[in-house]
This record gives structure tokens, sequence and C-alpha cells, in this order.
């Protein structure tokens, strides 16, 4: 009897025999019911939306309104990265340091292989080759995610570069490729009905940063489940850019042009959910004509120097993962331009006219919607229950492409230069609104010592100061205290060190309100940036580092009177005490590995306080 041909999609896409043989290894392990090869072609992604949407996993939304665009809605219990279910299982524990989770990497690859036996029964187990950075990129990396979720796949093919150019790479088998395995966790027994969002309550965020590799278990969410993401391009390549002298990093990069044509370069590190789209995304303001702001990246940079010993950065991803609330014509026009179309949202709520409303997309909710979880929603229910129509990290996947910012290197093979760094974190007080570093080794202390309330981007209490090293507390893929020594040192490779920042927009008055209005006006701040860079500006020496007096601002169309700027400003020496008192905490828990500078400029600050 002729055995019946294969669906065109089961067929391999590569001829690499160690990519088979993973594939068939994996396979035995995972009992898929089908494999199914990722061209990454348009039909494709088409054809497993429609499936999504036939089994309830995705609504297709109002063509004439959201053209190409589907919304999700998660699980209740699957809605943010889980930072306390994600491990670094690196051979020994002390490189995995104590701001990561660590467990002896053979027992939890006996915990996983027992977590994944058989775990995708009854579905698909999806090949899915992706490469982080533009395909023809030096500094890109490429990886094959094993999973079976179809949301990811569609999500990956908007997030990265996936399928066949990415399978001639692996083919030529000139870079390695980071094996990524993923499941939701919720196999299907025969003729049992799947649930249009499948996860498990057990959940294993797991990286071997040794072998290069990464499992995740139980989660379709985001960063737990797009593996290019946080896990790879962060976690992972944290741990290759130390060995091989780059930097990969949780920031944007923004190009900021003058009116006459000179485009100045900087990469800013934000913790989840403090302004990172927005600010990567800016529109001048009023007083700044003639002025843009280009977008190279809003949440990952890779950065390297090159052999002139200048620091150039790329965006390794291909989209935006951005949080949904809070963005509106107002507040961020580009984002809502790039998520116009061909975007998936995740968790927001569901307009009658089949489009989709988030808290703050416009002034005034709609009269009724269905909210993130798929009940009735009403302004009146909301403010009854307390319940949000969106939820508060409900996200939009949309094509960087699509953003009319995107600057015009943004798929430079050899990336951007980079000629400032900037740290910001959410205070409510004591960190002024800008203020530079004396120099590099300052700058490092600076971010290595920032701290920021909590947002729902990670599971957990939110509004919480908690001190996270440049942005990276959830992201280093090993032992912080190393990971600031691998700062300091790549001074050392550089022949012009970019200045360093530090900002807050989230400063608070007395009666409890911001001072600052944000969004386009943190324009007037990043000029003061530029010109620093270019030493074209003044500021005052202060203990903390140079500060803009008033007058070094440029405040041509916003009247922000001087007393305000000052409270913005304000340097208060004893909360600066309590501050530094605040960074030992930190440094206690890193004390081992921490590279002496840090207590030098520690040292250093008191002294000047
Ligand atoms: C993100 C995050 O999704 O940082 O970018 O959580
Ligand atoms: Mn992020």
């Amino acid at each position: 009897m002729k055995s019946p041909a294969l669906p065109a999609s089961a067929v391999p896409l590569s001829t690499n025999k160690h990519l088979l043989r993973w594939v068939e290894k994996m396979a035995e392990l995972t009992r898929p019911a089908a494999i199914h090869w990722v061209d990454g072609s348009q039909e494709e992604f088409d054809a497993l939306c429609a499936e999504m949407v036939a089994g309830g996993t995705l609504i297709q939304l109002n063509e004439g309104l959201w053209p190409g665009c589907y919304l999700a809605r998660s699980d209740p219990s699957d809605v943010a990265r889980v930072e306390d279910r994600t491990f670094i299982c690196s051979l020994s524990k002390d490189n995995a340091g104590p701001t990561n989770n660590w467990v002896n990497p053979f027992e939890m690859r006996r915990t996983l292989k027992n977590l994944f036996r058989g775990c995708m029964r009854g579905r698909t187990m999806y090949v899915l080759p992706f490469s982080m950075g533009p395909i023809d990129s030096p500094m890109s990396r490429i990886g094959v995610e094993l999973t079976d979720s179809p949301y990811v796949v569609v999500n990956m093919r908007i997030m990265a570069r996936i399928g066949l150019p990415v399978f001639r790479e692996i083919d030529q088998d000139i870079k390695r490729v980071v094996p990524c395995m993923h499941s939701v966790g919720a196999p299907l027994g025969p003729g049992e009905r799947d649930v249009p969002w499948p996860c498990n309550p057990v959940k294993y965020i797991v990286h071997f940063p040794e072998a290069r590799e990464i499992w995740s278990y139980g989660s379709g969410y985001g960063g737990n489940a797009l593996l290019g993401k946080k896990c790879f391009a962060l976690r992972i390549a944290s741990n290759i850019a130390r060995d091989e002298g780059w930097m990969a990093e949780h920031m944007l990069i923004l190009g900021v042009e003058d009116p006459q044509g000179e485009r100045t370069y900087v990469a800013a590190a934000f913790p989840s959910a403090c302004g990172k789209t927005n600010f990567a995304m800016m529109i001048p303001p009023k007083g700044f004509e003639g002025w843009k702001i280009w977008t190279v990246g809003d949440d990952i940079a890779w950065i390297k120097p090159n052999a002139d010993g200048e620091l150039y950065g790329i965006n390794p991803e291909a989209g935006f993962f951005g949080v949904a609330p809070g963005t509106s014509p107002k507040t961020n026009p580009n984002a809502i331009a790039a998520l116009s179309r061909n975007t998936i949202f995740t968790n927001v709520a569901l307009t009658p006219d089949g489009g989709v409303w988030w808290e703050g997309l416009t002034p005034e909710p709609p009269a009724e919607c269905i909210d993130w979880q798929g009940n009735k929603w009403t302004p009146q229910i909301g403010k009854q229950t307390g319940k949000k129509a969106a939820h508060p990290n409900a996200r939009f996947t949309a094509p960087a492409s699509q953003c009319p910012s995107i600057d015009p290197h943004w798929e430079d093979p050899n990336g951007v230069p980079i000629s400032a760094f900037i740290f910001g974190g959410r205070r409510a007080a004591t960190i002024p609104l800008v203020y530079q570093a004396f120099n590099w080794s300052t700058g490092v202390y600076v971010g290595a010592t920032m701290g920021s309330e909590t947002t729902a981007a990670a599971a957990g209490a939110v509004g919480k100061v908690r001190r996270d090293p440049m942005a990276m507390l959830p992201f280093c893929g090993y032992h912080m205290g190393d990971y600031l020594r691998h700062w300091l040192r790549m001074q050392r490779s550089l022949t012009s060190t970019p200045r360093i920042f530090q900002v807050n927009w989230f400063r608070k008055d007395s009666e409890g309100q911001f001072i600052w209005p944000g969004f386009s006006q943190n324009m007037r701040v990043l000029k003061w940036i530029v010109d620093r860079v270019h030493s074209r500006a003044a500021g005052r020496e202060t203990p903390i580092g140079w500060m803009p007096r008033y007058g070094d601002i440029d405040w041509q169309g916003l009247e922000f009177p001087e007393d305000k700027f000052e409270e913005l400003q304000s340097f208060d020496r004893d909360a600066w005490y309590s501050e530094v008192i605040g960074h030992e905490e930190l440094f206690i828990k890193l004390h081992d590995h921490l590279p002496p500078e840090m207590i030098y400029e520690r040292e250093l600050l008191i002294c000047r306080l």
C-alpha cells in the first residue's frame, strides 16, 4: 500500500544534518502529531492565522479599520514574564550569580526531559528558524525555535527575520545555531478539543549559557515564549557578547537629526514598561521645527566596537512588542501608525465595530466593549469593579518597517555609531531630570545603581523601587558583578568612549504630580545630551555629575518656569545619602564579583556628597 504524501510543510527545508537530527530527537521526546517546517511566507502566515481564527485563539479585526490585524486573549494566568520561573543553569552556581535563579544544569535537564516527554502530543511542532539582526549582518545570530504554538510562529514572523533565508544560512553552516525548545505544555488526547490559549500552570524558562541553549515550558506569552527576544537576544547573547567583547543590552537606539542634517545616535536603557518605545519614536515638540528623531530599535541593542574602536549598534529585532495601555496618537503617533495594520494584539479590549481599545488610546473609553478576558465591559463596570478593559501588560506586535520614524539605516549590516548611553528609571524622588556622569567608570556606576519602580511587565508587585543595573536585572545571563566588570573593560577597546547620562521623567512634586510633561518634551533633554556629546553645551558641576542650568536647555515653544525646573533638578544631599545606602543592598549581594571600581566610585561619591 502506498503511504499518503506528506503535506509540503512536513518536508524538511534544511539539509543541515545536525538540525535534522536534533528535530528528529526532539520529536521523539515530545511526540507531536505533525512537524511543520516554517518557510516564513505570507501564505503560511495567513493560513496559520486562519487556523487560529477557526480554533478561537485569534479574532480577526475589522479589515476596513484594522487591515491584517488580529486579537489574541491569553489565559488570565499567562499575562507577563515570569521572573521567578526563569533560570540561568550555568555549570557553576557562581556564574549565574545571586540575581538569577539557578538549578544544577544536569538536574534541570532531567526535569525538562520529564516535562517535555510527550508534551506536544496532538499538536504540530513548528521548526522555526530565525535570525536576530539582518540576515546579511556580521553582527546577527541565528536560532531555531521548536514550538507547538502557532501564535509564537506568527508573532516571531513580525519580531525577527524567519524562514527560508535563515534555513539557507543554516545550510551553509557558518554561524552557530542556538537551539530553542518551546512548548505550551498542554498535550491533547485523541479527539480532545483545544482551548483558545493552551498553557500550563507549571512554567520553566531555562537558559544553558555554556551550551547556548534555551528551553521554555508552560507559557505562550511574550518574553516567555518568543525565544528570540529576552531569552536569546539578552540572556544568551549577553554571555556570547562577554566572551567575544561586545555588548547585548536592554536598550533602545535612536538617532537625533538637527536641522542641518547632523545625525547623532544614542542608546538608552530603561526598565520594562518605562517608556522606551515612546522615547525611541518621539516626535520633536513645538519649537524644534526641522529636528527629527529616527528609530533604530525600541528594546534591545547589540553594540560592538569596530576596527577603529568606535561603538556600532544594531537592533536585533524586526518588530515592536510594545505595551499598549498608554499608547495613543498623543503620546506616540509613530507607534499608532506602526500598529495600524498587520499587527497582532494580545489582551487588549475588542470594540463592537471589530476594532481594539485600551486604556489611554482615546480620552474617552468606548460606551461598551469586550474586555481582555472576553467579558462585557463598560466605563460603569470599570468604575464599579476596578477592572480594566485591557490588561496593563497588553501588547501589540507590530512590524518595525511600518514605523514612520524608522531610521533609513536601521537594517545597516554594520549598525549605527553610538555616541551616548542614557540610563533612566521610574523614580518619584531624588533622581534629577538629567545629569551627565563625569567619565566612563562613573557612568558605569550610575547605570549599575539605577533604581526603578516595578511595572506590570513582570508578574509580581507593581510600584516597588528595586535596583535594576542597566535595566538588565531580569535579562543578564550571568553574574551581574561580572557584567559590570565587562562594561568597565569595554572602555579598553574604544578609542572614543560614549558619554553617559542619567534621566528621570517621573519625578513628582509634594502633591504627587509629575513635574515634567515628558513625551515629546523629552526632546529638550535629548538636545542637551547631544550638545554635550559634541562639546557644545554648558553645564554645572555637582557632586553627582554635570547638570544643565535652566539657560542650558532650549525652551523654545514651551513655557516651563525656572522654579519648576530647579525643583526637577534639585539635588538633596540627605536624599542622596539614603540613595547611596540603597546602592549597598545590591553591592552586598554581588560583593565577591563586584569590580573594585564600583567600590571606589561609591567612596568618591560619598566624599563629594
Ligand atoms: C519587554 C520587557 O517586553 O522588557 O520588552 O518586558
Ligand atoms: Mn524590554
